[in-house]
């Protein structure tokens, strides 16, 4: 693999806080949590929350024996880890979501939340995303959706030049991107996803509605449009049900990481601090309860 696209880089950041806790965003976390008591499995052995933040969805995932939290930055795992806990129920884990350190087949389940929207090659996370989850497994995405009604007024009115109609992605800021559903359902398709469920999400996403209606209704008028999803999608946001389907190479037996330099079988005993590739040499630190197999 010897593309290494750019990762938006969330180190250090207090998006958390900012964005969500002191940001005004009541509503937007509540329809969402909605979509994901709707679309979630109501159990499972382990789940791959990928781009998982601070872990302010990891909470919502009851019914999974384990958790695993990934991210590329360290310090939003720090900041989930102070939410969640150190536990045998939670794995935190550094990496790159275009090169994940896991065995083949080993996950039953995974989220992508708010995520798919920093990739600028969505279709290689998404190839990544399905080789680790076993035949038959969940994936829960949810991602951007350029063909928002917001947008298309925009457009009509001459007030934005890009069409909301193509397929290809914008990006509207260095590394977010907004994605045309139609897009995103061949991405899905093509890496081996059977598409069961799509739920149009955050349909009052404005200030407008934010400040003259009241939350409870908001979320309750969104609950019930959410529910069009299959039909339409005209929402800034969109959650996608999908089953892995078809067969993947398998992974190496009773192994749980691999290297993502060389994607050599890794052996870990859980209690080092450190995990180092008999083939490739390549190091990766364990420290505070954290790996790291983030590629210098
Ligand atoms: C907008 S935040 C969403 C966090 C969380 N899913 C939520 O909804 O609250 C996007 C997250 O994706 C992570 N991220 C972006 N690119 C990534 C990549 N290539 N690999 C792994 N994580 C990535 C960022 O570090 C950040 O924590």
């Amino acid at each position: 693999m010897a593309e290494k696209p750019p990762v938006c880089n969330y180190e250090g950041s207090d998006y958390q806080t900012s964005f969500w806790d002191q940001g005004g965003r009541a509503y937007e976390d509540a329809v969402e949590q909605v979509a994901l008591k709707r679309l979630l499995p109501t159990g499972g052995r382990l789940m791959l929350e990928l781009g998982a933040g601070a872990g302010r969805n990891t909470v919502r995932y009851q019914g999974f024996k384990r958790i695993v939290l990934l991210d590329y930055s360290r310090t939003q795992l720090l900041q989930a880890q102070e939410r969640l806990g150190k536990s045998e129920r939670y794995m935190y884990v550094a990496a790159d979501a275009y090169r994940l350190p896991f065995q083949n087949g080993l996950f039953d389940a995974a989220t992508m939340i708010r995520t798919l929207h920093h990739m600028a090659l969505p279709s290689m996370a998404l190839r990544q995303v399905r080789n680790v989850l076993m035949e038959g497994s969940t994936f829960i995405l949810e991602y951007a959706n350029k063909q928002n009604l917001k947008a298309i007024f925009r457009y009509i009115f001459r007030r934005q030049t890009w069409s909301p109609f193509s397929h290809d992605p914008i990006e509207f800021a260095a590394l977010n991107f907004d994605f045309h559903p139609t897009a995103v359902r061949d991405w899905l398709v093509q890496n081996q996803f059977a598409i069961e469920r799509q739920l149009t999400v955050s349909h009052f996403r404005m200030q407008f509605f934010k400040r003259f209606f009241p939350l409870k209704l908001l979320v309750t008028m969104d609950s019930l449009a959410q529910l069009t999803g299959n039909a339409w999608q005209l929402s800034p946001s969109v959650f996608v049900k999908n089953r892995a389907v078809g067969s993947c190479t398998a992974g190496e037996h009773g192994l749980f990481f691999k290297c993502p330099a060389c994607e050599t079988g890794l052996r870990d005993d859980g209690n080092s601090s450190q995990v180092v590739c008999s083939n490739c040499g390549s190091v990766f630190e364990h420290v505070d309860g954290i790996y790291d197999f983030r590629l210098k």
